[in-house]
């Protein structure tokens, strides 16, 4: 991490709140990524690429393209993890443009319904707002992706578009409806 005047370029590695840690993906995670990815098969396919293809390869992939993200300071990517165990994943990613950074966020199957993902988010809100430059967040979903919704509704983010989802083929997961709902929280 590198500090300027208080002001950081990059998120910490390791992200604690009440009931979870955040912790940067690495090597050492891939396994039970692996697991959680086959686990949560049916879970993930209406809406998340994790569960198209073999899941270790899938999750091999997604623990090295998060580590040279990080160091291109392209996207933060981060393990939940509760007591230890790999329940989900959230990171903070910079494709959204200059001044913003979108948050994306999936979890285990069997680990829904009680509120982690947006207590992840809650930390990635503060650990986003935290970092130079940064003046809004935002979270795209799907509109047929209800609890997706919930996330930023729970957490005080407005409702700015609709738009075409912008990548072919569209729909591209078979839960999708190809329409996307864009929501943004503006730095407090
Ligand atoms: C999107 C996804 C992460 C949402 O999971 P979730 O369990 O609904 O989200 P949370 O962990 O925040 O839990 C919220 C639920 O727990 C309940 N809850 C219980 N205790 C809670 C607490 N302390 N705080 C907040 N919510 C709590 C909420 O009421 C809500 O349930 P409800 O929708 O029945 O009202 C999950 O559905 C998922 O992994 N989907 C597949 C991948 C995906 O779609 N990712 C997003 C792509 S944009």
């Amino acid at each position: 991490m590198s500090v300027h005047h208080g002001v950081m370029r990059r998120p910490a590695s390791v992200l604690v709140s009440g009931r979870l840690v955040l912790r940067r993906w690495q090597r050492q995670d891939i396994d039970a990524l692996a697991r959680a990815i086959r686990d949560s098969h049916d879970h993930l396919l209406p809406w998340s690429l994790l569960a198209v293809g073999d899941s270790r390869d899938v999750a091999t992939d997604l623990v090295t393209t998060a580590r040279s993200e990080w160091e291109r300071d392209e996207a933060y990517k981060y393990a939940i993890l509760v007591e230890g165990l790999v329940v989900g994943g959230c990171g903070l990613m910079r494709r959204a443009g200059p001044g913003g950074l979108e948050i994306g966020y999936w979890l285990h199957g069997d680990w829904t319904g009680r509120g982690l993902v947006t207590e992840a988010v809650a930390v990635l809100i503060a650990a986003g707002f935290a970092l130079d430059g940064v003046e809004w967040l935002e979270i795209r979903h799907d509109v047929a992706n209800v609890a997706s919704a919930g996330v930023p509704r729970r957490l005080g983010f407005a409702e700015v578009k609709l738009q075409t989802a912008p990548h072919a083929p569209s729909p591209r997961m078979p839960g999708e409806s190809g329409v996307v709902r864009v929501w943004r929280k503006t730095r407090p």
